[in-house]
């Protein structure tokens, strides 16, 4: 199952758009490697991404959302919202009520699964666009099932997105990479492979920097690179013991559905009346943390959503939850989907470009305000969201207060139309899901 979902996600991605207001922003690229835990470039040798620390941003590390899984991270840093508002709980999409479990890749052309009335960033601007016919057109992902870590197609990849800036104008781009996300889970953190890959991907950035130059864009791209989630090492039989929660529980009698065994993040549904029966069942259990869907910590940011079920268990770092009596090989040496505020799932953020200044650390932030900073750089009008600039903008170059001025003028003239949000989903043909889309290059 895991291995499935995660070839599932081990795509490359772009959507863009263009154009926006024209001379009064630089463009915009933001790259996710899938998994880059904050410090994998501290035991390897990165000559580029230590270039980067001179000539951009970087911050000590930030915080994903409270479930450190890709979708829910990914479609936090997107729309700026918490897990609770975007809706997207979960890399499995389910329905508690028919027991209805859909894998990622079934869910991607469906935006019933992912549309919760969150805009991703690239909806909002295309809305805030006049005379924009298809200003959001285009995917670009790897095949599904095939490896991803060709640096030459990776190279490849990035010549084609500089090409959508160069030759077509487009304004926004992203591009997601599968790794190392992929070898962190097959060979865990601390293996030599992986050391390898984090080598492949600075040595990418290396060549991203320069096809910049290369293609004329240094004046005016601005490049935002980050991640979902970090990655911590499974703890494993015989040094622990597995948490199998059916020595706890009698899922049989007490429980109605479950979203277990990926990993150490998990939802129950007791059935009727045995909500409490459950959550003392597995108060029992060592290694775990439980909590009632109402009780949990504020800053979790999940409670009020209605896809949270009645019981969540989070497993102690590195803890593996195995459910029922299910077989389950559990093959991952190296796992996320732990508490946000253990330092395996803290991950990177780096930036450069015109907007940025130069030898700038920023102190750790959470990656809901990741959003706010894109708009700011798009001089798009932000959809409501929980994210705030004060946080980020200190890392921008604040050299041109005409620019805000524009900005004003630019979202009065411009108001942003709401649209009925399926509707303007359907009609960009870009439903959210697209952050791992498999569409071919055409
Ligand atoms: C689950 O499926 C049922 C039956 O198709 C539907 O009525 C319900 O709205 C679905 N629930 C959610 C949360 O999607
Ligand atoms: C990597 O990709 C290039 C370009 O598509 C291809 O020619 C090459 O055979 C690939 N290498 C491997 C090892 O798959
Ligand atoms: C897991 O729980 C057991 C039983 O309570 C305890 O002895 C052990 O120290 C725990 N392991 C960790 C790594 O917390
Ligand atoms: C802000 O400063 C940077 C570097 O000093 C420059 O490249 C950029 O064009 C300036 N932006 C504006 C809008 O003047
Ligand atoms: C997050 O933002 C949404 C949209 O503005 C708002 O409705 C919600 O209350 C915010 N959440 C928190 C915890 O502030
Ligand atoms: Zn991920």
């Amino acid at each position: 199952m895991w291995l499935d979902l995660y070839l599932g996600m081990a795509v490359f991605l772009s959507v863009e758009c263009k154009p926006l207001n024209k001379g009064t922003h630089n463009k915009l690229l933001v790259i996710s490697f899938d998994g880059f835990r904050w410090d994998y470039d501290q035991d390897v040798d990165t000559p580029h991404m230590d270039k980067l620390v001179e000539d951009g941003v970087k911050a000590k590390y930030i915080t994903p959302p409270a479930i450190t899984m890709t979708s829910p991270s990914h479609f936090t840093t997107i729309t700026g919202r918490w897990i609770e508002d975007h809706g997207v709980v979960h890399n499995m999409m389910f329905n508690s009520t028919t027991h209805q479990k859909v894998g990622h890749k079934a869910t991607l052309k469906r935006s019933e699964w992912w549309d919760n009335g969150a805009l991703p960033l690239w909806i909002t601007a295309q809305n805030q666009v006049r005379n924009c016919g298809q200003c959001v057109n285009r995917a670009l992902v790897e095949e599904t099932g095939q490896q991803d870590d060709n640096e030459t197609e990776w190279r490849q990849n990035i010549d084609t997105v500089l090409s959508w800036f160069t030759e077509e104008d487009f304004d926004f781009v992203t591009l997601y990479y599968g790794e190392p996300d992929n070898v962190g889970h097959a060979k865990g953190p601390d293996h030599p492979d992986r050391k390898t890959i984090i080598k492949q991907i600075d040595r990418t950035i290396g060549y991203l920097r320069e096809a910049i130059q290369r293609d004329g864009l240094t004046d005016n791209l601005n490049v935002i690179i980050t991640s979902d989630h970090g990655m911590t090492t499974v703890k494993k039989i015989p040094l622990v013991d597995e948490i199998i929660l059916s020595k706890y529980l009698n899922f049989f009698n007490l429980v109605y559905f479950e979203l277990l065994d990926y990993g150490g993040f998990g939802m129950i549904t007791p059935k009727k009346g045995k909500e409490q029966h459950v959550y003392d069942a597995l108060m029992k259990a060592p290694n775990l943390t439980v909590y009632k869907k109402e009780d949990m910590p504020e800053n979790f940011h999940l409670s009020k959503n209605d896809r949270m079920q009645p019981i969540i268990v989070i497993a102690d770092l590195g803890f593996n939850l195995n459910s029922v009596g299910r077989l389950i090989v559990y093959v991952n040496k190296g796992d996320h989907g732990f508490h946000m505020d253990e330092m395996d799932m803290k991950t990177i953020f780096r930036a450069f470009g015109p907007d940025f200044k130069k030898s700038y650390l920023s102190e750790p932030f959470d990656s809901v305000h990741i959003y706010p900073l894109m708009c700011k750089l798009l001089q798009i009008d932000p959809a409501p969201n929980n994210g705030s600039l004060s946080v980020t903008e200190g890392m921008l170059v604040q050299n041109d207060t005409s620019r805000e001025l524009l900005l004003e003028n630019t979202v009065v003239h411009n108001k942003p139309r709401r649209p009925d949000v399926s509707e303007k989903l359907e009609s960009a043909h870009l439903e959210p899901t697209i952050i791992h889309t498999m569409l071919k290059v055409a």
